[in-house]
């Protein structure tokens, strides 16, 4: 099949785009408001773009239908810091939680029942359960362009400026990410669960 992204002639149930770029790493992010308000939402939408210095970027791609942004971005660009904490498996269903739609003072933190502790560098706060925390200081957004519903999109770009492992997860020098089993957003209400890995080396 072929078809058009701006006529979405796909006449599938639902547009499949999700489904092709996959698997998504799922950004966990922590947050606050200038107030002190702290906020936990997942982003799938996130990756990292630049190891050197260390930057990642999360997107929203749905702003609320009042017109107001999400949150997560409205806390980093206020207030210029967020903290993204790795989401694993045994950690999926406060995950999921803590990306319902609730008032913007709302603390998901307590409405998840997770415990929060505090950042080294940064104010906004990590999950204590999570093995790895990416303290992040926002560097800038990019506007895109709108989508079909007229909602807008945007991409917020943020410097790791520091980083916990967990110290059990580092064996004979490296990180063994089967002991973290992260997990990925797919397509539609679909995840994978990154537990065996192989390794090639280059040619
Ligand atoms: C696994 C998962 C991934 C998500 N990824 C995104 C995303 O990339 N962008 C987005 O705008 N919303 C995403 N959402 C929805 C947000 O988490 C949800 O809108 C949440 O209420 C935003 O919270 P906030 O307003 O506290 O930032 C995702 C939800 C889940 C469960």
């Amino acid at each position: 099949m072929f078809y058009e992204t701006r006529e979405n002639n796909h006449g599938l149930e639902s547009s499949p785009f999700n489904s092709l770029i996959i698997p998504r790493p799922i950004g966990w992010i922590s947050s606050q408001d200038t107030q002190g308000n702290i906020n936990l939402a997942p982003y799938s939408y996130f990756n990292a773009v630049s190891d050197n210095p260390p930057m990642v970027m999360f997107a929203t791609v749905n702003s609320r239908s009042d017109g107001s942004v999400k949150d997560t971005i409205h806390n980093v660009e206020t207030q210029g810091e967020f903290v993204v904490n790795m989401a694993t498996f045994e950690l999926r269903e406060a995950v999921n939680l803590s990306s319902k739609l609730l008032p913007r003072h709302i603390n998901e933190f307590l409405f998840t029942e997770l415990e929060a502790i505090p950042s080294k560098l940064i104010q906004p706060p990590r999950v204590k359960c999570s093995p790895i925390h990416l303290e992040c200081v926002y560097y800038q957004s990019v506007q895109l362009p709108i989508s079909s519903e007229g909602y807008t999109n945007r991409v917020v770009i943020g410097q790791v400026v520091g980083i916990h492992i967990d110290d059990s997860l580092i064996i004979s020098g490296k990180v063994d990410i089967t002991r973290i089993k992260p997990i990925a957003r797919l397509g539609y209400s679909e995840y994978a669960v990154i537990d065996n890995i192989f390794n090639m080396y280059r040619p």
